[in-house]
């Protein structure tokens, strides 16, 4: 956990102790009358006839406001307040750290993972290319993802502007199970830069560069063509370093294939020229220190089975 800045930590403390002290002035005060005996003094306060005796309060009940704050500093002794670490303390990672709700949080994700440990690794043993016949790993594999990977893949795992589809075996980084593991377990950063190997690219070559992209697309999109030819020699320059010459991309540097009809930010004029502009730099989190071995196993061999049936066609 961030430690507070002195400041809040100080703010912290004052308010907390500021209160109990506060709260046990109120009470002393209220309780100020020596005399336990019964008076037949009112208040003066009448309703309907009722008059209400101005007792002092019954000694168990200003009792029962000292132990709230006695519970309070024994909770704030065991549990911690600002920066301070309390007594209480919970294992993780095989050491004795002082509570928080970070390390107790850490501690039943631990305790959970124990517990379902058995589960993942009667999988490990099989090969992901053999796991994917397995409907029941490959549920669990769905359920891990539907938590955790669907915020940014979808549910359907099909991707939107910025996240690649995992249903399309159309690979920025490949698709062997080898190529998935590594990608989960890793994470991945495709880094493009803006204006590519060429900062110094002026508006026009950026018009004519998406246009020249434009033309290269399986996907007959119209383009310019006298600004496509000119914005050859810039792509030859700026982009096949990491698109490739044939600007059919490269699993090393992420780099998408620019001919076919998969866009991962969009093949608009619009959208492409803000790519060469701009750059682009997605960023797919490491899963390794979230998940065991055996947990991306599983995981790797439900994301592989959403695509693969299409190799064989
Ligand atoms: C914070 C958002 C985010 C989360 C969460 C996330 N991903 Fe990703 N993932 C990305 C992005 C962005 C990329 C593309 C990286 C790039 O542009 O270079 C990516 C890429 C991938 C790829 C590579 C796709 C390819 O074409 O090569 C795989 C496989 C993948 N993610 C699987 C997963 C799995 C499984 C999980 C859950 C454990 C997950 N991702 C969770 C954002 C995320
Ligand atoms: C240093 C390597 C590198 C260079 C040089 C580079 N790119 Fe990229 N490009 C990438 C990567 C990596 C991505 C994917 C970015 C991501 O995953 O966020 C990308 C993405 C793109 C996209 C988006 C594709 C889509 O599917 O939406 C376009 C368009 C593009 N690049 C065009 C170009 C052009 C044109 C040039 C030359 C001016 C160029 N790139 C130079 C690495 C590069």
């Amino acid at each position: 956990m961030d430690a507070l800045s002195t400041f809040w930590n100080i703010w912290v403390f004052a308010i907390v102790f500021g209160t109990l002290i506060a709260c046990g002035l109120l009470i002393r005060f209220a309780s100020n009358q020596t005399d336990d005996g019964e008076t037949t003094e009112t208040t003066g306060h009448v309703y309907d006839g009722i008059e209400e005796y101005d007792n002092p309060l019954p000694r168990w009940w200003v009792m029962m406001f000292w132990a709230t704050i006695v519970f309070a500093v024994a909770y704030i002794a065991a549990y911690g307040l600002g920066n301070m670490n309390g007594f209480l303390k919970v294992e993780v990672d095989g050491k004795q750290v002082p509570w928080s709700q970070t390390a107790q949080w850490q501690n039943e994700v631990e305790q959970f993972d124990i517990k379902v440990a058995p589960v993942f690794e009667k999988y490990a043993a099989t090969p992901i290319v053999e796991l994917v016949n397995n409907e029941e790993a490959l549920q669990t594999g769905q359920r891990i993802f539907a938590s955790n990977c669907s915020v940014c893949h979808g549910s359907s795992a099909k991707g939107s502007q910025g996240f690649p589809n995992l249903t399309d075996n159309d690979w920025l980084y490949g698709g062997t199970p080898e190529d998935i593991v590594k990608t989960i377990t890793h994470g991945r950063h495709g880094m493009m830069p803006a204006k590519g190997l060429m900062p110094t690219m002026t508006d026009e070559q950026i018009i004519q560069t998406a246009q020249y992209v434009r033309s290269l697309n399986d996907d007959d999109l119209t383009y310019d063509a006298a600004q496509a030819e000119a914005g050859a020699g810039v792509f030859a320059q700026a982009c096949t370093a990491c698109h490739g010459a044939d600007a059919k991309g490269m699993l090393i540097t992420g780099a998408p294939n620019l001919t076919d009809n998969v866009w991962l930010y969009g093949g608009s004029t619009k959208q492409i020229e803000f790519t060469i502009r701009n750059g682009r730099s997605g960023k797919m989190p490491a899963q390794g220190d979230r998940f065991s071995k055996e947990q991306i196993h599983v995981l790797a061999a439900y994301v592989y089975s959403l695509s693969y049936k299409e190799d064989t066609k």
